[in-house]
């Protein structure tokens, strides 16, 4: 049940990277189920399609599927092109295509560092940019990042991905500053370990998993809804003097020492082959 009133975001028009699954998904659905017309981007057609089905058939609201690789400014720049044609605005974006896996540093190839950096940092930056030139420079609007905490410490076999989400941050600061005269709000909300995201299935599997929450000062990982619902505080009126911020939802986890203290769940989740 949302705290929300279910008009907040009537009238509104969002873009989402990432938006077909996870975490993306679970703040599309909540600004749909609060009124709001939502553009979904991924780089996999049926699940962006599947998705925005879903979306429109629970929440009797606008949901555009847009195949696009956020690696690829001009794909970007045509979709919220698209946006402001199709929806005749473009109020919010939010930042959630990202890329994970677990690998030990020597063992990372430059491809493979490179690939996150290109789909969370760069493709964050993209997105960002297009959405500045089609509609928000000239009219304002409101960003928000997916982001980490695992970068607060240091977390093996996640070299690639603590150094991307990193550059998330710098970026999430730097247009606050930068971009807040023109009546853009840029934020980031940072979750800990999110249970039910194929993520967490993958990089804490089972057992792994129940070491991790033990070791979060609310003796339970994130959800999903713990993240929609503070993506819609952070975009709604409600949190219209955040500029810059990162906020983290992790029941205090990078408090009680980040990621290190978890660094044997982490590794236990390796193939023994790939352990540091
Ligand atoms: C080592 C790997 C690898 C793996 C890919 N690479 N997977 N290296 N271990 N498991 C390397 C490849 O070998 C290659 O380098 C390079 O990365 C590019 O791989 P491709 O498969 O060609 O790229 P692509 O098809 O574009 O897909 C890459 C990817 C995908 C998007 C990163 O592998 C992926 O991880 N998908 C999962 C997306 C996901 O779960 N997103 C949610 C993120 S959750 P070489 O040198 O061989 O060419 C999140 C939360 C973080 O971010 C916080 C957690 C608590």
């Amino acid at each position: 049940m949302s705290p929300f009133r279910p008009d907040l975001f009537a009238g509104r028009v969002a873009l989402l990277t990432g938006g077909g699954t996870g975490i993306t998904r679970g703040i599309a659905e909540a600004l749909a189920a609060h009124g709001c017309e939502t553009v979904l981007v991924s780089r996999k057609a049926d699940h962006v399609q599947k998705a925005a089905r879903e979306i429109e058939d629970t929440f009797h609201q606008k949901c555009h599927p847009i195949e696009a690789d956020v690696r690829h400014p001009d794909a970007l720049e045509a979709a919220a092109a698209h946006v402001v044609k199709t929806c005749g605005r473009f109020d919010i974006l939010v930042n959630g295509a990202a890329g994970n896996f677990l690998c030990a540093s020597a063992d990372l190839s430059p491809n493979g560092f490179g690939t996150v950096i290109d789909i969370d940092a760069k493709g964050t930056f993209n997105a960002c940019r297009a959405a500045y030139h089609a509609w928000m420079g000239a009219n304002g609007g409101s960003i928000l990042n997916i982001s980490a905490t695992l970068h607060y410490g240091g977390t093996p076999a996640q070299v690639h991905v603590a150094a991307a989400k990193a550059a998330v941050d710098a970026l999430t600061r730097t247009l606050a500053v930068e971009w807040g005269p023109r009546g853009i709000r840029s934020n980031a909300i940072a979750p800990g370990p999110i249970g039910d995201t194929e993520g967490a299935r993958r990089l804490f599997p089972g057992e792994a998993g129940e070491r991790l929450a033990s070791l979060v000062p609310t003796r339970r990982l994130g959800k999903i809804a713990d993240i929609a619902m503070l993506a819609l505080f952070v975009l709604s009126d409600a949190g219209s003097n955040l500029n810059g911020a990162i906020i983290p939802s992790d029941g205090g986890l990078a408090l009680a020492g980040s990621f290190s203290h978890t660094l044997d769940a982490v590794v236990a989740a390796m193939p023994k082959s790939a352990q540091p």
